[in-house]
């Protein structure tokens, strides 16, 4: 089984190189991304090892040829990757499920700093500005939490949550029993009125993108916080900067955003960004911004690799087609 890697960041080179020799597999590893240009460093390889970089169907085509007969992507979401398309030509599409403590232990973090206004105080700290004026904060266990999507990241979410006395609503279109000591599930409409802070743990679906929007927003009770550790397409982020300017959004917390995939991962210290909604938020004293970092730990790396390559074998010793 010969695998080429794309994408392969410094931290993670060690990591492939000993998931490689535990699964018997040989890789060829590369930093460069996985686009028409560096297709052929795939040649004579059964199975691709990606990360985020948007695959299409161009890519696929010339992986075709060359008989790649799987492509893993070392992430949860896969919505990157033109899988359909893959799977039509017979390439098998696997992602990886790595430790949900890493995203939800972030997404808990967000939601502390957001309601103690930790972005302000650390801010002004650095000014040298001391005082107490506007960042007097709130308590978690006085708050009724929303969590929207309740799969494995949700769930650790709703279980972290559980030590602070808050009270949990619940939505998901699949609802687990396990949780109902824990969280009421309820439907959207209820979540969006009730909550004092809601949470988004969903995948990017054709239903569920853009589902914060003006309208949702509307539903919503007046100073709501929003936590986003998901996907940017979820939040149409036009209409939380108008709720944000108008208050109605008391604060956020953004792990994500739309059009964030060029951007993220990148150092743009020397040269504009071009994301202007992305400037405003950031400039914003009660938003915390950070560059989809909700995955990344010693813990979920691990996974991530090891997981890949783990698919990737067994993708090259299943029946065609699967
Ligand atoms: C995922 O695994 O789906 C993530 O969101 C993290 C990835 C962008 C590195």
């Amino acid at each position: 089984m010969k695998i080429a890697v794309y994408s392969c960041r410094e931290d993670e080179t060690a990591l492939f190189e000993k998931y490689g020799k535990e699964y018997g597999a040989e890789l060829s590893i590369s930093s460069l991304p996985p686009i028409p240009e560096t297709a052929h460093f795939a040649r004579g390889c059964d199975a691709v090892n990606i990360i985020t970089t948007p695959v299409g169907r161009e890519l696929i085509d010339i992986w075709h040829g060359y008989g790649v007969k799987a492509i893993a992507t070392r992430t949860v979401g896969y919505e990157h990757v033109d899988h359909e398309y893959a799977r039509s030509l017979g390439i098998s599409v696997s992602n990886v499920s790595y430790t949900p403590h890493t995203v939800a232990e972030y997404t808990v973090m967000a939601m502390l700093m957001s309601i103690r206004k930790m972005k302000a105080i650390l801010t002004r700290y650095v000014g040298q500005d001391f005082s107490l004026r506007e960042i007097r904060g709130k308590e978690l266990c006085n708050m009724t939490v929303g969590v929207i999507g309740t799969g494995k990241i949700g769930e650790t979410v709703i279980k972290n949550l559980s030590g602070f006395g808050c009270r949990i609503l619940a939505y998901d279109v699949h609802e687990k029993d396990g949780l109902r000591g824990l969280a009421e599930y309820c439907g959207l409409d209820a979540l969006y009125r009730e909550s004092d802070l809601i949470t988004l743990h969903t995948p990017a679906l054709p239903d569920t993108c853009g589902m914060i929007n003006r309208d949702s927003i509307a539903s919503m009770k007046d100073g709501v916080i929003l936590i986003n550790m998901a996907r940017g397409i979820l939040v149409n982020t036009a209409d939380l900067i108008e709720a944000l300017e108008s208050g109605k959004v008391a604060a956020a917390a953004l792990d994500v955003i739309e059009g964030e995939s060029s951007i993220y991962y990148k150092d743009f210290k020397y040269r504009p960004v071009g994301h202007h909604e992305m400037a405003i938020l950031q400039a914003m004293p009660n938003v915390i911004m950070t560059p989809h970092t909700a995955f990344f730990t010693d813990e979920a790396v691990g996974d991530m690799v090891r997981y890949s390559i783990e698919h990737c074998v067994k993708a090259g010793t299943a029946a065609p087609n699967n």
